[in-house]
């Protein structure tokens, strides 16, 4: 079996983490890094026995030997990295957000349409087995109509302004960083609400710590959803049905186990574990899609990450959230 050869762009913690999920897997080679500093992805590209290091983001997609790029730079660099990259013509797995705005995240849709090669959005949690686990359980009525979603994500992050978390100009704040996977996983279980409030706690520098969002969805059924970057939050997701209700324990973004309740008590559980990262599931959904020629995954579609990027646009909206730049 021929590997596929990754480029990533960016040397920090998802970087690193994907870099070595890749090694592990038979059909995956990285090999080109990319960082602003050469030092660094020589630093890394030794770390990770990945053979080219180069200075800048860019050089990563002029590479002939790059397959497929993985862009982990910071959320205010995701649009530029990846238009750099459909413009050379390579496929791309973003990290999530896919960018500050829907408007950006347009345009990058767009480019990698014009460019006729296969984009996605690095939603981790798409690809997870609890996931299959929990549509299996709703769809076939094991808790009946779905009447309350609710799912909070949230650790006290590293304040260090320096750090993506607590600094606007990276896109920085708990919504695109945490929020977006409750956001994402009431939009798979219920769709976009039809409407919505949102309330955030605002940094002086206006970076949004801590979030709440409450939405009505088509089916009658309201979505309640909360993060933060300053509170050590559950991190339970609990979907609520007029039979019963299913729990997705903690971290409900990879989760290893799902309980299925009824009055108050288990009836049934569970086991989602895994071996890995849990990162090796995206990676291999890019793996199939470029094997079928695919400009997209099925299974996490362009128009369901812009949808995403709509809703998130309109809470910031009336949460008082704005990037600077964006
Ligand atoms: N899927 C997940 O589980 C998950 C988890 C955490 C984060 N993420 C996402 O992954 C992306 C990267 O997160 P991370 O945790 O890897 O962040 P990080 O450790 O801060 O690394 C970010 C990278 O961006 C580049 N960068 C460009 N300008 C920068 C600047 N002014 N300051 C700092 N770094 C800068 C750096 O690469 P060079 O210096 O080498 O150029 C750095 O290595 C974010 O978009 C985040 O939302 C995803």
């Amino acid at each position: 079996m021929t590997p596929v050869r990754w480029g990533i762009i960016g040397t920090g913690g998802m970087a690193a983490k994907m870099a070595t999920t890749m090694r592990a897997l038979p059909d995956a080679e990285v090999v080109a890094v990319g960082s602003r500093s050469i030092e660094t992805a020589r630093f890394f590209a030794e770390a990770h026995e990945i053979a080219h290091a180069e200075g800048s983001h860019d050089a990563v997609s002029g590479r002939d030997d790059v397959d497929v790029v993985y862009v982990a730079s910071t959320n205010d660099l995701h649009r530029v990295n990846t238009l750099s990259c459909l413009e050379a013509a390579k496929p791309v797995l973003c990290e999530k957000p896919l960018a500050l705005s829907a408007s950006q995240a347009a345009e990058m849709v767009d480019a990698a349409a014009r460019a006729g090669v296969f984009f996605m959005e690095a939603m981790w949690m798409r690809f997870q087995p609890f996931l299959d686990t929990v549509d299996e359980l709703v769809g076939s009525g094991s808790i009946g109509e779905v009447r309350l979603f609710q799912a909070t994500f949230g650790f006290p992050a590293n304040p260090d302004p320096a750090r993506r978390w607590f600094n606007p100009g990276m896109g920085g704040g708990s919504l695109l960083d945490l929020g977006i996977y409750p956001v994402t996983l009431a939009y798979h279980l219920l769709g976009p609400p039809v409407s919505y409030s949102s309330e955030a706690d605002l940094t002086p520098d206006g970076v949004d710590r801590q979030l709440s969002v409450s939405g009505l969805h088509a089916s009658g059924a309201m979505s309640t959803l909360t993060s933060s970057l300053l509170g050590d939050a559950a991190n339970e997701a609990i979907i609520s049905g007029d039979k019963g209700r299913i729990r997705i324990h903690s971290p409900f973004h990879h989760s290893h186990r799902v309980t299925l309740e009824r009055e108050g008590a288990p009836v049934a559980a569970y086991d989602t574990a895994y071996e890995g990262t849990g990162l090796e599931f995206e990676i291999e959904e890019v793996h199939r899609c470029l094997a079928a020629g695919l400009s997209e995954s099925p299974r996490m579609p362009l128009e369901d990450s812009l949808a995403i990027m709509r809703w998130m646009d309109g809470i910031r909206g009336e949460a008082g959230i704005v990037y600077p730049g964006e």
